[in-house]
């Protein structure tokens, strides 16, 4: 038996599959990390982290697998989006890596419109200026850190970082590069003309590859470290919302998928690159070859959970924080929940926007709280999936992924707030499998990804849409959707309390 391997290098820990060629998950292993958070708005982390967990984690793998190292045809990656890390000459890392999810970058994003136009900047990179972008934080160490920015040689994301310190090249692939703000998404070629705009040294960038592109082999350093055996073969791998869309099987047009980690995601499969989405969603390169995907972000999304539970419930599982939500009714009793705990992405792309609970009453229980919470995420998501829905899409079906797939209420959730049909699939491993289907297809073991994911994945249940909870929805989103206008100006009064 042949395997391959798909690293999952995501925000809080690095997950490790071990997958066969029926697309079974033989092993898996977590290894987090920190973050750090040194001023509010601001989120780093250690790329060594990166290299020494997942070398552990590895190492931990192949202790308990049972067969040979030799066996592990293939590796591939997947990777937490447009995180920056800087390299000098020696391509020793200057600084820690600013992460997606760190908003100091505000005034950057404003000097992108005012050098390159928003018209032009869409043009180019199909996508607007937003704080989590690379290229903002890119501008924010040139004008903040100088003299350590002088050093800078070339600049690569997380996931491709990490690979570098596997094979010892250095390469960046297109699906990663799309949300840098510097990629012509369309041409799939850098950006000469933004780069210029900027002073950036054109040679920043680095050498692009496809996600299937087999790109070197294991360094006897590395193979040292994770155990891992000189033969297997490293394929580029993609952004993590690109493997998680391959591992869900949104490979054709017509087919969206919604997944909802710290983040979460409604991405949708796009044929051709030239659409005009003018801004309102992300469009990236996917990591099936040649293909495109669109994209709206609700940021925090499981971590609006997450945060509920460890501030009010730090003692209850998730399972028992929300196993009184069944028996609240949608709506949740006239508690709505916005979940702009760290500003928001989609559809308004502000990072001074806080959340708000709108409606308590003296009778709500924690039970309408954490239902309130999962409805905000899920309307929150919506907003995307009402502007797909706008430019002429058909969104009937979605495969829903990540912690949103876990709960059976949540899952029914999404099928009445989306009012489409919700796909769970068998053992959904999300980012991970899609990059272990990449490895799987870069060693020919499939012609195609499609083929691939007709044999790794599989449907398992479905939720549909009941009415009366959609007639219900569809009056409260259009209150939830008024809640981010009428707290805005509240919330940048409230700006200068934020310590
Ligand atoms: C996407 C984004 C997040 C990260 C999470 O634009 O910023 O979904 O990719 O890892």
């Amino acid at each position: 038996m042949k395997y391959v391997i798909g690293v999952d290098l995501g925000t809080s820990a690095v997950k490790i599959l071990l997958v066969d060629q029926q697309g079974t998950v033989v092993e898996t292993v977590s290894k987090p990390y920190p973050l750090i958070h040194e001023k509010n708005g601001y989120s780093e982390q250690n790329p060594q982290h990166w290299v020494d967990e997942t070398a552990a984690g590895l190492k931990d793998l192949l202790e308990t697998f049972n067969g040979n190292a030799e066996d592990i045809e293939g590796i591939s990656f997947s990777g937490q989006m447009h995180g920056l890390v800087l390299l000098d000459d020696n391509k020793e890392v200057l600084r820690p890596a600013i992460l997606w999810n760190d908003t100091r970058t505000t005034a950057e994003c404003q000097r992108i419109y005012d050098v390159v136009g928003r018209e032009r900047l869409l043009e180019i990179t199909k996508n607007p200026a937003l704080e989590g972008f690379t290229l903002p934080k890119i501008l924010w160490v040139q004008k903040n850190e100088p003299e350590l920015f002088a050093k800078v040689k070339s600049f690569v994301l997380p996931k491709d970082y990490l690979r570098y310190k596997l094979t010892d090249k250095l390469q960046m692939e297109f699906s990663d590069a799309a949300g840098t703000l510097l990629l012509d998404v369309t041409e799939r070629q850098w950006s000469r003309e933004i780069c210029d705009l900027f002073e950036l040294d054109f040679t920043m960038c680095p050498q692009l590859v496809d996600s299937h592109e087999e790109v070197g082999t294991v360094t006897p350093e590395f193979a040292e470290a994770s155990g891992l055996a000189l033969s297997t073969r490293i394929f580029a791998g993609g952004a993590d919302n690109a493997c998680g869309a391959i591992g869900a099987g949104i490979l054709e047009e017509g087919k969206t998928m919604c997944s909802i980690g710290t983040s979460g995601v409604v991405l949708s499969y796009e044929a051709k690159g030239d659409k005009d989405f003018d801004g309102k969603v992300h469009y990236f390169n996917h990591a099936a070859p040649g293909a495109f995907y669109t994209m709206g972000v609700t940021l925090a999304a499981g971590y609006s959970l997450s945060w509920f539970k460890e501030t009010f419930a730090p003692e209850a599982s998730f399972d028992e924080l929300l196993s009184g939500v069944h028996d609240v009714p949608a709506g949740s009793n006239g508690l709505l929940f916005t979940p702009y705990l760290v500003g928001e992405r989609t559809p308004h792309a502000d990072a001074s926007i806080r959340g708000s609970f709108i409606g308590m009453d003296g009778t709500h229980r924690r039970s309408d709280f954490a239902r309130a919470v999962l409805e905000g995420i899920t309307f929150s998501l919506n907003e995307s999936i009402s502007i797909f829905r706008e430019s002429g899409k058909t969104i009937d079906t979605i495969v829903s992924i990540g912690g949103g797939a876990q709960n059976e209420d949540w899952l029914q959730m999404q099928a009445d707030v989306f009012d489409a049909k919700i796909v769970r699939l068998t053992s959904e491993q999300g980012p991970g499998m899609g990059a272990a289907m990449l490895a799987a297809f870069g060693c020919s073991w499939f012609e195609s990804l499609q083929q691939c994911a007709d044999a790794f994945l599989h449907e398992d249940k479905s939720y549909f849409p009941i009415e009366e909870n959609v007639r219900t929805y569809r009056k409260l989103f259009s209150i939830y959707q008024e809640v981010y206008e009428k707290t805005r100006d509240l919330n940048s009064k409230l700006l200068e309390f934020r310590k």
